[in-house]
């Protein structure tokens, strides 16, 4: 007699294409979960704004005169006309609507509407902007556009400092004082989970990274570093930096461990943020799903002030993850128009060293359910 295992089951693929599942995710997912948006330096002075499509609204991000940020649903109360179209930009003295000329200002008061003077018992202060809850943490802006919002330390940052093993360790970073050295927006052709799964998982490592496997050899072996490499990944004796060809990067990050200082540590919150930390900087991606089979993916380079204000050339490192990005969403890009095809009616599988998808398709479903 023979004996076999089974392998354990990936989603079905309507999971990846069907318009009413994406639906069902921008609502219960996208629509009810604490999300990262922007860096909150994206608008550093009074006035200055992002607009943010995301679990099927829009959402402005501003500035305000007391240097708060806030954030509030881009639509305005009268008749629901977008407030500001553009992704980003910057409003001189209050926010008017195009159409009708209502006028917010940046704390979302109404403050001027045409014609209402004549009706001194109408009460502005029922007509202004409607939040959007809002936290900053890591230096990004977190929305969540639940009524209730679930508690942010135990869905934000609990995951972050359990995979650190020390809560205080990711305050070592500093990355609320970080600077943005560099962004790149992808633009990729499949459906959020399959970047999700990729991002999970070192299967593919050997195949597709030839850069990232040489930096750190042990991810040849196909083990996912935030899952199996508690500890954090090491570089190759050989390897000086994070950098594309492991030539030295910059100075250790002045908070980080020197233990931790050649180690690359990966970490996933559910849903749309990957973090990676190496010694001297910090790579922040933040998806937005736009459809079923289309995503957003906005890559932050993150380097101390000081790195930033030198102008010090940054594209070494910048290059090794953005390889590494190009090639994995090429990879999800390749297995998304296969979603549909009846061969995957019921999934694929995955090998022992992927089993801790398993859990992120668990909570997918959870949550939908
Ligand atoms: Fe905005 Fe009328 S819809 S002022
Ligand atoms: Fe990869």
């Amino acid at each position: 007699m023979t004996s076999s295992t089974s392998l354990l089951a990936t989603l079905p693929g309507q999971y990846y294409t069907d318009p009413a599942i994406f639906a069902l995710e921008q609502s219960r997912i996208f629509g009810s979960r604490w999300l990262a948006v922007a860096r909150a330096s994206d608008v550093d002075r009074p006035g200055r704004y992002r607009t943010i499509e995301v679990g099927g609204e829009s959402v402005l991000l501003v500035r305000g005169r007391d240097g708060g940020l806030r954030a509030f649903f881009n639509v305005c109360r009268h008749r629901g006309a977008r407030l500001c179209t553009e992704a980003d930009g910057e409003a001189r003295r209050s926010l008017q609507c195009p159409y009708h000329a209502w006028t917010y200002g940046f704390d979302g008061k109404l403050v001027a509407a045409p014609n209402l003077t004549n009706m001194p018992d109408v009460d502005r202060s029922a007509y202004g902007l409607v939040p959007v809850h809002l936290r900053e943490w890591l230096g990004y802006a977190w929305i969540c556009l639940a009524d209730e919002p679930p508690s942010f330390e135990e869905t934000v940052r609990d995951a972050v400092t359990g995979r650190l093993g020390d809560p205080a360790a990711i305050g070592s970073w500093q990355l609320d004082e970080l600077r943005v050295g560099r962004r790149i927006s992808y633009d990729v052709k499949a459906n959020w989970k399959l970047i999700v799964e990729n991002f999970m998982e070192c299967y593919h490592c050997a195949t597709i990274h030839p850069e990232l496997t040489e930096v750190l050899p042990e991810f040849a072996q196909g083990y996912a570093a935030q899952y199996y490499v508690g500890h954090g990944a090491e570089f190759g004796p050989e390897i000086e930096g994070f950098t594309v060809d492991g030539a030295a990067g910059f100075d250790r990050l002045g908070g980080v461990d020197p233990g931790r200082d050649r180690r690359y540590y990966a970490i996933t919150i559910n849903p749309q943020v990957f973090l990676n930390l190496v010694p001297d900087h910090v790579i922040f991606h933040r998806m937005l799903p736009i459809s079923a089979e289309r995503t957003l993916v906005e890559c932050d380079w993150l380097y101390s002030k000081e790195v930033v204000a030198s102008g010090k050339d940054v594209s070494r490192s910048v290059e090794l993850f953005h390889r590494v990005n190009q090639q994995d969403f090429d990879a999800c890009e390749r297995c998304q128009p296969a979603m549909s095809s009846r061969i995957y009616a019921h999934g694929g599988v995955l090998v022992p060293s992927e089993h801790h998808l398993g859990a992120f398709h668990s909570w997918v479903l959870d949550a939908l359910a």
